[in-house]
């Protein structure tokens, strides 16, 4: 059986930095308020009219597969996850193939929100454990600035999220021991009112009149944070569990977790918990608050840049967010 590894990882992030304090200067909020909630301290927000979240992840690919030394012509299939994608349909998945010029790969999409990188690691390394394909190219972007309602009103979804991409190639290998060691993914549809934008949705009046008043909730997203803080603080470590007790391996094993970044506080807590030393854990929220599928691959290449993964190292991924969906992944470099 083939085993799947990553050989290399891109991202790419706006150039236009929107500070907390230019966030006061739109709404009534505080950079203190937003610092001590949540850690953030900027975001990054991509302009509408310089493109969209397919043209974000091409330039995290390209970079991915430089590094893999892989060129566009031999990826067999393309996973890209996002919930913030460039139409209602087609997924933006076949729009990046097409701008990479791939001919006629297939392109899915996976719908998983925070989760959807884990999901699509998951679908990828299936895939190359089975033999179908020897060499995925996984994309993961989010163009988030454009569904925030950036006024006072909006203000409690509208400080905490970023734009940005992150890909990765993952590749065939008969190593045992080395590359993705497991993925574990979790639902639960009960939750799906929690953490949500209702339009565009099917069987709705409103999904072709977007941006009339009365549609105010429909359009932008809904969220009770107290109740998902609650969950991801129980899930996240708890996937992270599941996944070492399935290995063998315990939390003294880790080399590096990287958590998904909804909330500083989510992460210390859930480091706290899995009694995780600081130099075991990486976190960008503060520069790039929650850029959701795109943030684990983001805070992996800018690992890779810094030369901080090193062959042998052991690290556990684990998100969790909307639907509630949450998962985690082990891999060995
Ligand atoms: O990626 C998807 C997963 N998402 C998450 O994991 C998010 C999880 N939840 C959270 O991170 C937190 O619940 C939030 C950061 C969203 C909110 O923090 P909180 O400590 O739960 O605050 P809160 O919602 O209870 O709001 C406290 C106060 C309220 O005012 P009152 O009712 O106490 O007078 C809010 O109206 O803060 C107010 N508030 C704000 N004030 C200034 C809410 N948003 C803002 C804001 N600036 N941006």
């Amino acid at each position: 059986m083939f085993h799947s590894k990553i050989t290399g990882v891109g991202h790419y992030v706006p150039e236009k930095i929107v500070t907390n304090k230019d966030l006061e200067k739109i709404m009534d909020t505080t950079d203190e308020w937003i610092q001590e909630r949540t850690g953030i301290k900027e975001r990054r927000f991509h302009p509408v009219e310089e493109g969209s979240t397919a043209k974000m992840a091409v330039k995290a690919a390209n970079i991915a597969m430089e590094r893999a030394g892989v060129k566009p012509e031999e990826i067999d299939a393309i996973v890209f996850a996002t919930l913030s994608s460039d139409y209602y349909f087609p997924g933006s998945g076949v729009l990046a193939q097409a701008m990479l010029n791939m001919g006629t790969i297939p392109a899915i999409d996976i719908r998983a929100q925070c989760s959807g990188f884990i999901y699509a690691l998951s679908v990828a390394d299936q895939f190359i454990k089975s033999g179908m394909y020897k060499k995925i190219l996984l994309m993961a972007s989010e163009t988030q600035s454009i569904a925030l309602d950036l006024t006072t009103r909006g203000r409690g979804m509208g400080v905490l999220f970023g734009d940005g991409a992150g890909a990765v190639v993952l590749e065939a290998h008969n190593e045992e021991g080395k590359g993705i060691l497991s993925t574990h993914l979790h639902s639960d549809g009960n939750f799906a009112e929690v953490l949500r934008i209702k339009s565009p949705g099917s069987g709705r009046a409103t999904t072709f009149y977007p941006g009339i008043e009365e549609n105010y909730e429909e359009i932008h997203p809904q969220m009770d944070g107290q109740l998902v803080f609650k969950n991801a603080v129980t899930r996240m470590p708890e996937v992270v569990i599941e996944a070492l007790n399935h290995n063998n391996l315990t939390v003294a094993d880790i080399d590096m977790l990287l958590p998904h970044q909804a909330n500083y506080r989510i992460s210390q807590m859930v480091q706290r918990l899995l009694k995780l030393p600081d130099e075991k854990i990486y976190n960008n929220i503060e520069r790039f608050g929650n850029t959701t599928a795109a943030t684990i691959p983001i805070l992996m290449s800018e690992l890779w840049e810094q030369g901080r993964i090193k062959e042998g190292q052991l690290f556990a991924l684990t998100a969790f967010g909307s639907g509630f969906t949450w998962a985690s992944a082990l891999i060995r470099w």
